[in-house]
């Protein structure tokens, strides 16, 4: 992959080139009061040092990135606005101007009035259905677009390289391209979670549906992971492991079409001699809320009655437990529904055990995804407290699952 370092080179200095940037800045929005508010503004932070390389090089920097899933078309409440907003505070003293479309006439004006050193964020690219087009030539044409507005173009939105989309995977091959900083700090990472990682190696998997997590668990089980490493399961799709290993679990969650491959999984653990670590215990309570009564109760003994939406505590404590003398741990997905304090202690209690992990003895500790990212800042972590905070959720389970990304390929 090229840096920007030899896209400089190639292009014989920045100093005046218009530089079209793919950020990821889809971040959680807070839409319940009268204007929207971030809820975790990690993945714009983590744009930010790119954009700044490119800035201080004396480029015109175009930004396009995507909100949500609009289907093609405009919609206020997918718009990028808050988010130019709260960029334009990061890039103090920058020039940082908002274009309320993508491409066409007013696009190309303000793109034309840009100077150098001068920043564009253009609005949600998905509001072009060209973006996201499954035909190639609707995509292409869209790209063709994209890429006029531009002399080079920086691959720097981590968390969508899984998506061949027209900003993501066409653009790039129709200009002079380059991997930014996150990117290419994001690849490293990855490697090195896939590459001869120091063991014992854990991964601690969450989050609501096992249907997401099968093709990195058969990948894990696959190669990833030897005898005297650990799997740790909560969150969600924790119960069709619980209920694949003959407990009954109420009125949780569960993916009866998985049952089967979940069963096949707990057997290759133990013919591989990796440590499956399964919840012993789980806050469980009447309905989906706060005030539902919660208790804990033996993963053994979930009442039929009741929802698990948490790990409980003696679980909590087997799973850091199983963390503390890892040498490199990957997590994706919460354990438990941690946006309600009586289901957040499995969430929070895997986070300090990372947090101390790396304390203690240097373990490379990996946050992977959004949804995890967000669960450790909402809770009170610092960033600094993790070897690494990914901003890719689907991105890097792709990537550990071995699959093939468009947006990485493309550039290489
Ligand atoms: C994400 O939130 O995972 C990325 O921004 C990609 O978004 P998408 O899943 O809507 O493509
Ligand atoms: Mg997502």
């Amino acid at each position: 992959m090229k840096t920007i370092d030899d896209l400089e080179a190639q292009l014989g200095g920045l100093a005046g080139k218009r530089v079209l940037v793919r950020s990821d800045l889809n971040v959680p929005l807070d839409h319940s009061g009268e204007q929207p508010v971030i809820t975790d503004d990690g993945r714009i932070r983590a744009s930010v040092p790119t954009l700044r390389r490119l800035l201080d090089a004396g480029a015109r920097v175009v930004v396009t990135a995507h909100l949500g899933r609009p289907k093609g078309a405009p919609e206020a409440k997918y718009s990028l606005a808050p988010v130019h907003a709260r960029l334009a505070e990061l890039l103090d003293g920058v020039d940082v101007a908002f274009c309320p479309v993508t491409v066409g006439a007013e696009a190309t004006a303000a793109v034309a009035a840009l100077g150098d050193g001068q920043l564009l964020l253009l609005e949600n690219i998905r509001f072009n259905a060209g973006e996201t087009s499954k035909d190639e030539g609707e995509r292409g044409a869209f790209a063709d677009e994209l890429a006029a507005l531009a002399d080079a173009y920086v691959s720097d939105g981590f968390g969508a390289v899984h998506r061949k989309h027209a900003s993501v995977y066409d653009v790039a091959r129709r200009l002079p391209h380059a991997a930014g900083g996150l990117v290419a700090t994001e690849v490293e990472v990855l490697r090195r979670l896939t590459t001869d990682p120091e063991r014992p190696y854990a991964v601690v998997l969450g989050g609501s549906k096992v249907s997401d997590k099968l093709g990195v668990i058969d990948n894990l089980l696959g190669s990833l992971l030897t005898s005297g490493d650990r799997l740790l399961v909560g969150g969600g799709m924790v119960f069709t492991f619980l209920a694949a290993t003959g407990r009954e679990v109420g009125k949780s969650l569960l993916e009866a079409d998985h049952l089967d491959r979940v069963r096949g999984y707990v057997q290759s653990a133990q013919d591989k001699g990796v440590e499956l670590v399964l919840p012993t215990d789980v806050v469980a309570a009447t309905a989906f809320a706060a005030d539902a009564d919660p208790q804990v109760v033996s993963a053994d003994a979930i009442p039929a009655d009741r929802l698990g939406l948490d790990i409980g505590p003696d679980s909590a404590a087997a799973f850091a437990a199983a963390l503390a003398d890892a040498r490199t741990v990957f997590w994706n997905g919460p354990m438990g529904v941690f946006e309600m304090e009586p289901y957040a202690g499995g969430t929070r209690a895997v986070a300090q055990a990372l947090v101390d992990a790396k304390a203690a003895s240097g373990a490379f500790s990996v946050v992977g995804g959004g949804d995890s990212a967000a669960a450790v800042r909402t809770l009170g972590f610092a960033d600094e407290q993790f070897g690494h905070i990914s901003t890719g959720g689907g991105a890097s389970l792709e990537y550990l699952e071995g699959k093939q990304l468009p947006g990485l390929d493309v550039l290489d």
